[in-house]
């Protein structure tokens, strides 16, 4: 089997912050209330010209400037987004487009929060058979325009944003990904929903009418079943790639609330430097979040060469994934 590693990585960010203050203008919230429950402080959210496609374009392109990676190299172009330009055609196709990656194939991953480390596992099977050369691989996310703003509970959560990684065939042996786990229970699927726009219940003027628009969660359930699954999804991947929690240089889990990492990474014995989290600045921004975390610890110079990652996301569906990640040894740019 053929080995990746990541060779470029990037991350879109809308320049709107919006603060807990600002949405207490909005909603009956507070700021104290969203800092204590969840961890957020601030989050983006899109301004009028961006989309799901243009974020998503924006950062794969970085980070095939980062990899020195032309379009015509790029094999395979896989796109994680619960919040597509459009129904159809796949938001895939817009980006493949739009970086000029006229060679290759393009696949959309619908997969909630979890998206981004199901594409990963995706690309490196493509890598790893000797299919693909070159995977660009996005997470990305515009969740706030079918928020309800009349919902408390759910809106102050969620934000914008997008992230990226090209990655890569490696002739180092032991790198990529090193074990990983793909978990799906549609038996909570009501947890987390946008139950109408879609053919079971398309939008008609009785469902804007009744308000009934826009995502739903359970909060509470979904909160017991991401500690859960969060500590679970990690071990099972670390006993896959033969490895222990000591071993990790970097866990990159999804940010939906800090708790939820901070309890994942106490049982994991993960000191505070070996946790990446802006769940603070950017909120959850679905399967943009790891992409855009990811991204964000290599600019601060938190990944190495030879470095041991471990991606852990859960969300919708209800999914689960977690991908144990060896980097190459090749000097980062
Ligand atoms: O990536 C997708 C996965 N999603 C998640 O991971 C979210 C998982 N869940 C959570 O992170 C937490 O459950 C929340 C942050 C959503 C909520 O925290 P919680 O500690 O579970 O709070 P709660 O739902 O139990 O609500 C506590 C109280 C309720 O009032 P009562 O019934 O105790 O009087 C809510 O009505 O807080 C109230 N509340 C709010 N108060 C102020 C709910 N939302 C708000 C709000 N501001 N925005």
């Amino acid at each position: 089997m053929i080995s990746s590693t990541i060779t470029g990585w990037g991350h879109y960010a809308p320049s709107k912050v919006v603060t807990n203050d600002d949405l207490a203008e909005i909603v009956d919230t507070s700021d104290e209330w969203i800092r204590e429950r969840s961890g957020i402080r601030e989050r983006r959210f899109a301004e009028e010209g961006d989309t799901t496609a243009t974020m998503s374009i924006a950062c794969a392109t970085t980070a095939m400037q980062r990899a020195g990676v032309s379009p015509q190299e790029v094999d395979l172009v896989l796109v994680a987004s619960s919040s597509p330009d459009y129904l159809t055609p796949p938001v895939s196709s817009q980006v493949q487009e739009g970086i000029g990656a006229t060679r290759a194939g393009a696949m959309q991953l619908t997969v909630g929060c979890t998206g981004f480390v199901y594409a990963v596992v995706t690309a490196q099977q493509f890598i790893a058979t000797g299919a693909c050369k070159t995977v660009v691989v996005v997470g990305a996310e515009l969740t706030t325009r079918w928020l309800n703003f009349e919902d408390r509970s759910t809106c102050v959560l969620f934000g914008d944003g997008a992230g990226a990684v090209v990655m890569q065939a490696s002739e180092e042996e032991g790198c990529g990904v090193l074990g990983h786990v793909l978990g799906s229970d549609g038996s909570g699927a009501e947890h987390l929903i946008v139950p109408v726009g879609g053919v079971a219940q398309p939008t008609t003027k009785e469902t804007i009418e009744k308000g009934l628009s826009g995502l739903k969660m359970n909060g509470r359930e979904v909160f017991k079943f991401a500690t859960t699954v969060m500590g679970t999804a990690l071990d099972e991947a670390l006993e896959k790639a033969g490895l222990k929690a000591e071993d990790i240089d970097l866990f990159i889990p999804h940010q939906a609330n800090a708790r939820i990492i901070d309890l994942a990474a106490r049982n994991h014995n993960l000191p505070p430097e070996k946790v990446m989290v802006n769940v603070d600045r950017y909120g959850n921004t679905s399967a943009a979040s790891v992409p855009l975390a990811l991204s964000e610890a290599f600019e601060a110079g938190r990944i190495q060469p030879g470095a041991l990652l471990a991606f852990v996301a859960f969300g919708a569906g209800l999914t689960w994934a977690s991908a144990i990640f060896r980097m190459d040894s090749r000097p980062l740019n």
